[in-house]
């Protein structure tokens, strides 16, 4: 069986008092949420010690949003796996499309970060995926497969979550249908040693779509940017399905 994760990426939003006037709105509203599926809050670092202290007993899990793939060093303005898996951290996300888009991520340094991720024991979310341009032109396929070929070179297909986000559905409202999600995803399934892996689809989640999403049968969660900031919505997305 394949584990479903609702992961919320905060991107860069969120104070420590905003996280935990946050988590004062959504806590409450899990109650009820079934326990087939795992739920990842990925924050800013200087919110990832609020949530490890404000946590305890929950059923979230912590994630970050980047790491470095050295163990320390001269490399300001990085991460090291030690200082977050200090602060509980379980899951980090690598190669998000904005890191990859603005910050000079490329499959290589991707790989690099998934190795350290791994060692310290922490679960990657690797994200990959096309662009409009990309997607225009027919090379959906052909960018994901190299982004997956080149990004899991030496990986453990064991300790891994993939994100399916095409760049044009990432905050812009224009979610993929998600039958052509779920067919990306089946192709990506087919490129993996491990077909197990849960692979989740981001780009515009929202409560009001997130039903159809999961009822997909290749797409095991979602990667959540925007809705995930709102307690309330984020609440709605890890209880879908419910009555
Ligand atoms: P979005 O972002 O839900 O705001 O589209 C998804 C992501 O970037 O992970």
């Amino acid at each position: 069986m394949r584990k479903v994760i609702i992961a919320g990426n905060w991107k860069m939003f969120k104070t420590q008092s905003e996280t935990i006037e946050f988590l004062q709105g959504f806590l409450p509203q899990l109650d009820t949420t079934p326990d087939d599926r795992d739920i990842v809050l990925c924050a800013p670092f200087t919110d990832l010690g609020t949530l490890s202290r404000n946590l305890h007993g929950s059923r979230i899990q912590i994630g970050a949003q980047n790491v470095h793939w050295a163990e320390s060093g001269a490399f300001t303005g990085e991460i090291s796996t030690a200082m977050l898996v200090e602060l509980s951290v379980r899951y980090v996300i690598i190669g998000h499309s904005e890191r990859r888009q603005f910050f000079g991520e490329t499959d290589e340094t991707v790989n690099q970060r998934l190795k350290a991720a791994q060692k310290a024991g922490l679960i990657p979310i690797l994200c990959v995926g096309e662009s409009k341009q990309q997607r225009d032109a027919g090379e959906t396929e052909s960018v994901i497969f190299q982004q997956l070929e080149k990004g899991l070179v030496g990986i453990d297909q064991q300790n891994l979550v993939i994100a399916y986000e095409p760049i044009w559905a990432i905050g812009t409202g224009d979610t993929c249908a998600s039958d052509e999600a779920n067919r990306v995803i089946g192709l990506i399934r087919k490129q993996l040693s491990n077909p197990n892996i849960t692979i989740q689809y981001g780009g515009s989640v929202k409560p009001d779509n997130i039903d159809e999403i999961m009822m997909q049968p290749e797409i095991d969660g979602a990667l959540v940017g925007g809705a995930s900031l709102n307690p309330q919505d984020f609440a709605k997305l890890v209880n879908y399905g419910k009555i």
